[in-house]
Parts: structure tokens; C-alpha cells; sequence
């Protein structure tokens, strides 16, 4: 990209070209260098089917060449215009329930509906063929945020196409029994045309069908994208596609897969200012979003530049916040800090919405901010295509996820807080963190977390038992390894295939009733607790009260060159990290520098000719950082080297060494 992107979704649609003509001139201003645009312009272009009106779309997109500005180039999709659901109301979404979802919002879409998809692929071929060799156009934008409202649809065309998925996936109806389990509660098939997408039913449904649609609709919305990608492709080879995934991780669409068809990946984060670990949460979903693309470098498509306006209570950025988040999405490998929106809308249901450019116009605080962060990034250019190095990794997978949160479960096992409950103490001692897919080559990192990796296969397993056995250091927590990609439980003692390298069996759960913890050496237990019988692993800690007092808590397992740890509850999170600094400790594993003050953040950009060491105050006070060595701060204003930063709250450092 040759520099830090700058810019924002623009919807010139919503105003006059009176009102284009200041944008230009504030978006130079600013710096803006790129804008994604044409997102919600489908009923603009196309006002009747099959006639199309670009010429103002050209205007916008020769004003953007004109002031050197790039186009991030929508394909215009995301929003059917209202005549196509008049004409073809069976394009329409419909829910488990059968409630049928009407256009006068957006993605009002049946991902399977070949008619929607034929009609998409039409305005696409139409808008690459147009702007292929436009000079703006600077990097496609498929879609925008697939699968964030319609994210399954169980419609009878969805119906038909799951039948078709599956007779892909299983071949015949006796194979997709056996993966189904049907012999449990009579629902045995005997005819691919009794199968359904999982309906509302009288109570607890099928799991293994419930994970099958979840996979069948990503698959389903994937299938969109690839239709659009692939007619861009033909025309624009080597424009670089992307599409943005929803902040900050979302259930309904698997990122990694996703990732393999992007060029490169963006990601739209909003955080809630409200929330005092709002910069965890984020950081979280930035250090997935990198990983995705094996480390690559990747785009903040969208962000609030101050409030949103669909949470509850919608709090604005207080000043320093938006620079010093959108520093840390740089910091977390991000080569584009993209917001929504540029101008504020006067009407519609986002009119709440921050944007760039208030509703109050440039002389506002927001924009001042937006003006002064332009002017860094423009001047951080050198930044561009370093990368992140992690020694740790935490394994992440859509298939568990959508598994181990199932019905009708020993306990209520929430992926999400089981993640930041490992990546939380690993934030907090400044260690730098991947979160990968557990199939990733892992040989490279020291250490690698496994929270509640529920399904699990045992290609998997049995290459996590080569990581520890080739030296690794694995921690798993509870309700791990316990059934196959079928949702089949291994038999035999849990966790079934990883037995051996962890040195224990498990007899049983026991969950904690809502809001309990149970004694531990050391500190408590929260969420979960279960009878551990070691075979060979060293009991760390032990259960202090309760009917399994005196059993094993908290294993370590010498294994091969290696070591494996097991905590059979979730610790509180003073005791985990106690136990994940020693962890670390014994792997090897350092922070990016010693003695950081609380809620600095500090990460380490590798480029070709420099390192780049970020530090982020996300405190409310200001300290003094001493530096390992002399390093000029490229956000400074001296261009000397200097062997301390002071960083005032919400401060930010960039130190090339
Ligand atoms: C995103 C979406 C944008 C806008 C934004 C508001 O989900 O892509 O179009 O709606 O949220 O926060």
C-alpha cells in the first residue's frame, strides 16, 4: 500500500454536488486517501431493472481521481433496491419461525436465492466493466459486512440448496444419518426431501443438523461473495478484492475461511467507549483479523469516529480516544484506519451515527481530531507493510464455537469470555498474541492456549500431541477434545484424543451454579469444575472445598520434550495470571519490554530496515517509559533519538529502532 490509508465510507448519494465539492476540499484537508464508495448506491445506479443511471457515480469517482483520493469500490450489493423484492418477493429472508423479513432496511436477502444472486452478478459485471481502468479505483469492496442481519435463512429455496450442500458433503442419506446421530429420537431420514433447515422445533433440535445449517449458511453468503469476486476478477485481475468482516468477531461468518478469498481482509471494529477494557476487546479481534491472513497486513475498513448510534446508550469518544484506537489497530498490524462515516446523514435510521464531517461541519471537535490524525498517518508512510511477530498463540475455530455453545450442554460454555479470560493476562503482561485456526502449522510459537476447544477433530489432536511431544508448551482448558466434527463424543474418558498428552482422564462435569466459584489452591474456580483423574500429569492445584476438595484442579503434564497443562475450571483472574505468567515464564515467552506501567499497550512492528515499537496509554495517566535504546518517536516533534517517552493518558508513542 506504500502508506497508511486514511479515509472513510462516502455516500454522496445523500447530498448535492455543492456539497461534493466542499468534501473534496476537506477530504485533502484531512488526508484522506482512500474512501469506500457505492456500498448502498444499488437503487441509485439501477432505479429500474435493467436501466442504469452511472453518470453521477462518474462525477464522484473522476472528483476522488482528481484529488489524488482512492476509491475502495463498492459492488453496490449489500442493499437490494425495492423494486426487486416487488418483482421477485421469493428473494426474501425468512426466519426460523417462518416470519418473512421485508425490505426498508437492508440485506433483506436470501443468501441461496439464485434470482437475488443473478441480479447482483448483473449490476457487478456492469460496474467492473465501467471503473475497471478508472484511476481512482484503488481496491474492490464485495459486499459490505456479510451475514451481519441476514445471517441464516430458512427459506424452501435455503431448504433446497442445505439438501444439495449436504448431498455434497455426505453423498448419500445412510452417511448423513450416521453423521446426524438420527437414530436418537426417531428422526431417522429415509429421503433426502424430508430434511430441513432446523426450524423452530418443540424443543432441543438436532446438533449435529444445527452445526451443519450454520456451516451450510456460511457457505451459502460465501457463495455471493465468490459470484461477485469472481466476475471482478475477470475485468480487474490485479485490483486487490477485500470485504469487511464485522467487528470483532462474528459467529455466522468463519474469517479464516473467508480470508483465503480476500486479498487482503478488513475488518469494521467498534468498541463502546463505555466499556473500560473497550482496548482488549478490540485488541482481541485485531490480533484474529491479522492472523487470518497469516500476519499480513490488513485494513480498519470501518470505525465510530466518536459515537455509534444502536447501542442503548451511545457514548462519544472522549477526546485523544479515536486517535488513540485507531494507533492501536496500526500498532496491531492494520495499514488503514477507515471510519464510518465521512458526512453525517440528515435522514435515515444511521442519521445518530458519528461521522467524520458532523452534522455541526468542520468546526467541530470530531472533525478537528479527524484533521490532526490525517496529518500523523499521512507523515507514518514507513510503516506500511511491517509486520507483527507473536510467540503465543490462542486457537480459535468457527466449527467450536458454534458447537460448544449448543443446547442442552453439562453447562453454559460462552467462547468468547473463555478466550479473553487466557488473552486478557497475556494483554495485561504485554505479550503479543496470534489467534489461529488449531489446523495452523503451530511449530513456530512457544506456547499455544486452547480455551475450550469443545470440538475438536483428531487430526488436531494428534498434532497437538506432536507439538508437546516436539518440546511445545499447550494449556487447555476444561470441556476440550470432548467431541468429533460430527458433534460424536470420543469415548472412553474425556478429553478423548488428548488423554494421553495431558496425563488424565475426566470422570465428570461439574458445572458451578450461575454466579459460584470453588475453592482452588491459590485462589478460586469460576464457571466449571470437574472430577480429574490424573494418568501421569503432576497436580498443580487442587479443588479447597465442595464435594471434590482435595481432588486435582489445575494439571502439568511432562510429555515428550514438552509440557502440557490442564485446568479443569476457569480461575479467577488474579490466580490466571499467576499461573499463565509461570507458564509463559517456563516457555520462554518475554513481554515486548520489562517493567510496563498497567494499561500501556506496547507492540513491536517488524519492517524491512527498522523495528517499530508501539506504546499505547490506555490509562487515565500519564507516565514515563525508560527505552532499551535510543529511538526516535516518529510522532514526536524533535526527530532526535530519545531514551525515554513521556505519554501523557491516551497518549501514543511509534519508536523506530
Ligand atoms: C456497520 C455497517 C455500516 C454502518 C455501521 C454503523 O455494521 O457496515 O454500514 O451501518 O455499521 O456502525
Amino acid at each position: 500500500m506504500n502508506r497508511i490509508h486514511y479515509g472513510g465510507d462516502y455516500n454522496p448519494e445523500q447530498w448535492s454536488p455543492e456539497v461534493w465539492a466542499e468534501d473534496m476540499k476537506l477530504m485533502t484537508e484531512a488526508g484522506v486517501s482512500l474512501v469506500s464508495v457505492g456500498i448502498f448506491s444499488w437503487a441509485t445506479v439501477e432505479p429500474t431493472p435493467g436501466a442504469y443511471d452511472f453518470g453521477w457515480f462518474d462525477q464522484v469517482m473522476d472528483n476522488l481521481a482528481a484529488n489524488g483520493i482512492g476509491a475502495s469500490l463498492a459492488t453496490m450489493t449489500a442493499s437490494p433496491p425495492p423494486w426487486l423484492s416487488v418483482k421477485h418477493p421469493e428473494i426474501l429472508p425468512e426466519r426460523a419461525d417462518g416470519t418473512r423479513l421485508w425490505p426498508g432496511s437492508r440485506q433483506h436477502y436470501c443468501p441461496s436465492s439464485p434470482i437475488y444472486r443473478e441480479y447482483a452478478g448483473r449490476l457487478v459485471e456492469q460496474v467492473a466493466q465501467r471503473y475497471a481502468d478508472h484511476p481512482a479505483l484503488t481496491i474492490w469492496h464485495i459486499g459490505n459486512e456479510y451475514g451481519c442481519h441476514t445471517r441464516q435463512c430458512f427459506c424452501d429455496v435455503s431448504a433446497e440448496d442445505f439438501r444439495r450442500w449436504l448431498r455434497d458433503r455426505y453423498g448419500d442419506i445412510t452417511t448423513l444419518n450416521e453423521a446426524w446421530s438420527t437414530t436418537f429420537w426417531s428422526q431417522r431420514y429415509s429421503d433426502w426431501s424430508e430434511v430441513f433447515p432446523p426450524r423452530t422445533t418443540p424443543t432441543f433440535g438436532n446438533p449435529a443438523q444445527k452445526l451443519d445449517f450454520a456451516r451450510f449458511s456460511d457457505d451459502a453468503i460465501l457463495q455471493c461473495y465468490l459470484v461477485e469476486r469472481d466476475i471482478i476478477r475477470k475485468h480487474t485481475p490485479r485490483v486487490p478484492v477485500t470485504t469487511n468482516f464485522i467487528g470483532l468477531v462474528h459467529k455466522p461468518i468463519d474469517s479464516f475461511k473467508w480470508a483465503a478469498e480476500q486479498d487482503i481482509v478488513s475488518l469494521d471494529s467498534y468498541p463502546d467507549p463505555y466499556d473500560p477494557h473497550a482496548h482488549v476487546e478490540a485488541a482481541f479481534g485485531y490480533d484474529l483479523v491479522r492472523s487470518a491472513k497469516g500476519g499480513r497486513p490488513w485494513l480498519l475498513m470501518e470505525q465510530a469516529p466518536s459515537a455509534v448510534n444502536w447501542r442503548p446508550r451511545n457514548a462519544p469518544k472522549a477526546p485523544g480516544v479515536m486517535r488513540l484506537w485507531s494507533w492501536q489497530a496500526v500498532a496491531q498490524g492494520a495499514d488503514g484506519v477507515l471510519f464510518f462515516q465521512w458526512r453525517q446523514a440528515q435522514g435515515g435510521a444511521e442519521k445518530f451515527h458519528s461521522a467524520m464531517v458532523p452534522h455541526g461541519g468542520p468546526d467541530t471537535r470530531t472533525h478537528r481530531e479527524i484533521q490532526a490524525l490525517g496529518r500523523e498517518l499521512a507523515a507514518a508512510a514507513e510503516l506500511s507493510d511491517s509486520l507483527v511477530r507473536a510467540e503465543v498463540a490462542i486457537l480459535h475455530d468457527w466449527d467450536n464455537w458454534r458447537a460448544v455453545e449448543g443446547d442442552a450442554h453439562p453447562g453454559v460454555t460462552e467462547l468468547l469470555p473463555a478466550h479473553r479470560a487466557h488473552f486478557d493476562p497475556l494483554f495485561d503482561a504485554h505479550v503479543t498474541v496470534d489467534v489461529v485456526h488449531p489446523a495452523t502449522d503451530l511449530s513456530a510459537y512457544k506456547m499455544i492456549v486452547v480455551p475450550n476447544l469443545y470440538l475438536l477433530s483428531r487430526d488436531v489432536a494428534a498434532a497437538l500431541t506432536r507439538y508437546v511431544a516436539d518440546g511445545g508448551t499447550l494449556v487447555v482448558s476444561f470441556f476440550t477434545g470432548i467431541v468429533d466434527e460430527q458433534e460424536r463424543v470420543y469415548l472412553g474418558g474425556y478429553p478423548g484424543p488428548l488423554r494421553e498428552v495431558l496425563g488424565l482422564r475426566i470422570d465428570e462435569f461439574w458445572p458451578l451454579p450461575v454466579g459460584n466459584s470453588i475453592g482452588v489452591d491459590g485462589g478460586k474456580g469460576t464457571i466449571w469444575s470437574e472430577w480429574i483423574e490424573t494418568e501421569g500429569a503432576e497436580t498443580i492445584a487442587t479443588f479447597t472445598d465442595g464435594e471434590l476438595a482435595g481432588r486435582p484442579a489445575i494439571t502439568r503434564h511432562q510429555y515428550g520434550e514438552g509440557v502440557a497443562w490442564y485446568l479443569g475450571t476457569r480461575p479467577d483472574p488474579a490466580l490466571m495470571r499467576t499461573l499463565l505468567d509461570r507458564v509463559r515464564t517456563e516457555a520462554g515467552v518475554e513481554p515486548v519490554l520489562p517493567g510496563l506501567p498497567d494499561g500501556v499497550q506496547a507492540v513491536v512492528r517488524h519492517g524491512g530496515e527498522a523495528d517499530y515499537l508501539f506504546l499505547l496509554n490506555h490509562s487515565g495517566s500519564a507516565v514515563t517509559i525508560p527505552l532499551p535504546s535510543p529511538a526516535v518517536d516518529l510522532l514526536g516533534s524533535s526527530g532526535s533519538p530519545v531514551t525515554s517517552v513521556d505519554l501523557a493518558a491516551r497518549g501514543v508513542a511509534v519508536l523506530r529502532h
